[in-house]
């Protein structure tokens, strides 16, 4: 069986970035020196799940920052070639949620990182996530990206634990209810 998993960091009013796709406010927080976890998380995770909003900011960085495969999920991107230096770590594609996580899971995946506000918020909907990692930075930025969205249903979550840093980061792990 394959499941969604999201380890994803907000402001304190739910925000993943500015409108403009800024995250220095996130950046800036971040202390070196203390581990929010992010190393176990991926090293039992077979591949990344991204909406084209979060391909477009990690391929501005000079070093791409995953070395697990990576499926980006984009009807502007799914047409065009991918850039040479991502070559055999980067597919383009335009599933459905859905068929995307049933092609993964016919490669093998078990275990998808799910990212991006847009896409989190899509597979949420349809039952492909099944925990979430957030981590509250404590910063209200007032207007941004969203990580929640529109339902058509609540969705309930079960609290697992919750880690206070003390850089003042909370991180709370959910598991979605089915
Ligand atoms: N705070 C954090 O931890 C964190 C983590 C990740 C990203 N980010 C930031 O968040 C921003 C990106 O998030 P985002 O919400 O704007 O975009 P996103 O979810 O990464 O991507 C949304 C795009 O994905 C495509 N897409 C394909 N299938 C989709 C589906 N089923 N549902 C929704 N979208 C689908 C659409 O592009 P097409 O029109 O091409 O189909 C859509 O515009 C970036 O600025 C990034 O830096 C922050």
């Amino acid at each position: 069986m394959i499941t969604g998993h999201v380890f994803i960091a907000t402001s304190l009013d739910g925000f993943i970035a500015r409108e403009n796709g800024d995250i220095e406010w996130l950046l800036s927080r971040d202390d070196p020196s203390e581990e929010h976890g992010y190393h176990d998380f991926i090293k039992d995770i077979d591949g990344l799940v991204m909406g084209r909003g979060s391909f477009e900011a990690a391929v501005r960085h000079d070093t791409w920052p995953y070395d697990k495969p990576v499926l980006v999920l984009s009807k502007k991107l799914a047409p065009l070639p991918v850039p040479e230096r991502l070559k055999g770590l980067v597919r383009f594609s335009d599933l459905a949620p859905q068929a995307a996580m049933d092609t993964l899971a016919g490669e093998g995946w078990r275990r998808v990182y799910v990212d991006g506000g847009r896409i989190v918020q899509s597979f949420l909907r349809e039952g492909l996530i099944a925990d979430m990692v957030i981590t509250q930075v404590p910063v209200i930025i007032g207007a941004g990206r969203p990580l929640f969205g529109l339902t058509a249903d609540d969705i309930s979550l079960t609290h697992v634990s919750t880690k206070v840093f003390p850089s003042g980061l909370v991180q709370s792990h959910y598991r979605v209810e089915k």
